[in-house]
This record gives C-alpha cells, structure tokens and sequence, in this order.
C-alpha cells in the first residue's frame, strides 16, 4: 500500500515520529511517503500569521497517517489551516497522531485528536486509529513505540 505521511512539525517531533513511522510501515511491505505541510511566516506560527506553502493532497495515497503538534492547549494553528483546505477523502484510510510536551490529559492533546479526526470524518475518510505522543523525559520512548507498533500496523489487513 502507498501510504502518505502527512505532518506539520515546528520543532522537528513530529518530523521524527513520522520518519520512524516510515520505517515501520516499510518494514511492512507497504511505500510510505513522508509528505511535510510547510509555512512561510515565523515559528511558532500564530494563526493568520503565515502562508501554507505545500498542501498535501491525501488523495494521492491508499491510505494516510496525519500527524501535528499540541500549541497552547490546542491543535497547532497550521494543521487547523491544512484541516480547512482538505478535499473530501471517499473512505480513505487514514490515522492520527498528536506530539505534545505535557503528559497530563487535559494539555491539548484529547482535544487536538478529537479536531483532527472530526475534520478527516466530515470528508469521508475511515479513521482507523489516533495516538497521542507525550514528548517529556519519562514518556518519550515508550510512547514512541506504542504509536509505530499501533499505527504502523494499522493498514496491514
Ligand atoms: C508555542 C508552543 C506551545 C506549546 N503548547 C503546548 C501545550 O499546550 N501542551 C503540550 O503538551 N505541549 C505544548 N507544546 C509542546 C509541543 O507540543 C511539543 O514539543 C511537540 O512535540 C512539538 O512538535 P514539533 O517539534 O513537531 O513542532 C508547545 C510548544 C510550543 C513551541
């Protein structure tokens, strides 16, 4: 399967996750693209502060893995702006995965999934399961692997 990943990353979490994520899907058979949506405008971008400068197309996949960044306690303001220019997705499969620093539950991160997967719903796409990644000293590693051993394995039926 042709598998887009599909992520905005600021300081470069993201980026790592979907790399590793890459990997794994690879290690699985399936061509896994690593598909980055960018900005031009500073960092951390503040919504209406900058351009979109490369808009993935999920429609160019099988399936898609979309991951983002926690800011303030809400989604990331370029993964919002992405969210309102996606086409619709007529069942594609597709994942989720949110990088935040805090790990407490109420920092951003059930609400950032709950946004990104609504978002993916209302256009048709099959959201087949969300990961949430807790970037603080403790819960890096283990939370790292959880999401490459459930989304990694995710499209493998
Ligand atoms: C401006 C800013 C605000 C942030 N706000 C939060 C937050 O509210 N809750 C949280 O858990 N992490 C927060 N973080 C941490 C990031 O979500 C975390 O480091 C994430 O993994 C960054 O991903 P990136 O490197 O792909 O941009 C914030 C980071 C920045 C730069």
């Amino acid at each position: 399967m042709k598998i887009g990943l599909i992520y905005y990353s600021g300081t470069g979490n993201t980026r790592k996750v979907a790399e590793s994520l890459k990997e794994r899907l690879e290690s699985n058979g399936h061509t896994a693209i690593i598909d980055e949506i960018t900005i031009e405008g500073n960092t951390p971008a503040q919504a209406g502060k900058f351009e979109l400068t490369s808009v993935p197309d999920p429609r160019s996949y099988d399936a898609a893995v979309f991951g983002a960044p926690v800011q303030a306690f809400n989604l990331n303001p370029v993964m919002k702006a992405y969210l309102d220019k996606l086409p619709g997705m007529d069942k594609l499969d597709t994942a989720v995965f949110i990088t935040k620093q805090l790990p407490l539950l109420w920092t951003g991160g059930t609400g950032s999934v709950a946004q990104v997967k609504s978002a993916l719903e209302a256009r048709g796409a099959n959201v087949l399961g969300t990961q949430i990644v807790v970037w603080s000293g403790k819960k890096r590693e283990q939370s790292i692997r959880e999401c490459l051993d459930s989304i990694g394995n995710l499209f493998n039926g």
